[in-house]
């Protein structure tokens, strides 16, 4: 299992890093109230730890989209649209993970088309030596190495999003494989992971 994945941040770390960013953006958006949006279902996990982190008024709306036309397409439909209109909205965008951005872009660029007050990301970790689409990050949990991860809230084929740690995956055939090659990681957070 070691030799498949490992521990790439722990939920010590995660924790801790959350608690940071909540205060960065107390701070940021003192006296206003931000509608935090995130894109299901990967950001779940940090949107709820982030918005207990974060002291002020603020909502909360979520989007579902897919993208089609293969990984490295920008081709992104809706899934599932916001409830509530952000006309203007201060928006944070919570996303779990940035890799080339194409989604994001996607997502800002229809974003921005409902007249927003404003519009910034926060993303837990941000993958940026793989970004194609120049995007600017104000909030950023880590700069992730170009490597495949899961776990609070990131997936392989819907599993592992409820590690409480991520992992770096070592071997992608193996687990591709057998995608029950991590599951001895699903009670590791018992002990706390390596
Ligand atoms: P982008 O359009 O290339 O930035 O794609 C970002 C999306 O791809 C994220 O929201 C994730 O859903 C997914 N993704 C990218 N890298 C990973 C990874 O390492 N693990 C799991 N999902 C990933
Ligand atoms: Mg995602």
């Amino acid at each position: 299992m070691d030799d498949i994945a490992t521990v790439l941040y722990t939920e010590e770390q995660i924790q801790h890093r959350v608690r940071e960013l909540g205060e960065e953006v107390t701070q940021a958006y003192t006296g206003r109230s931000p509608v935090l949006i995130s894109v299901l279902k990967g950001g779940v996990m940090f949107l709820a730890d982030l918005t207990r982190a974060i002291d002020l008024q603020l909502r909360v709306d979520f989007m579902s989209i897919s993208r089609y036309g293969g990984s490295s397409s920008g081709i992104v439909r809706v899934l599932k649209d916001l409830d509530q209109d952000v006309g203007g909205e201060d928006v944070l965008v919570v996303e779990d993970i940035i890799d080339t951005g194409l989604t994001l872009s996607y997502l800002l660029n229809t974003l921005w088309a409902r007249d927003p007050a404003s519009i910034r990301v926060c993303t837990l970790l941000d993958k940026s030596v793989r970004r194609i689409a120049p995007l600017d990050i104000p909030f950023r949990g880590f700069d992730c190495p170009d490597r495949f991860v899961v776990g609070y809230g990131l997936d392989h084929g819907e599993r592992y999003r409820n590690l409480p740690f991520i992992l770096a995956v070592q071997d992608q055939e193996e687990l591709e494989a057998n995608p029950d090659a991590l599951v001895g990681f699903l009670g590791a957070h018992a002990e706390g992971p390596a």
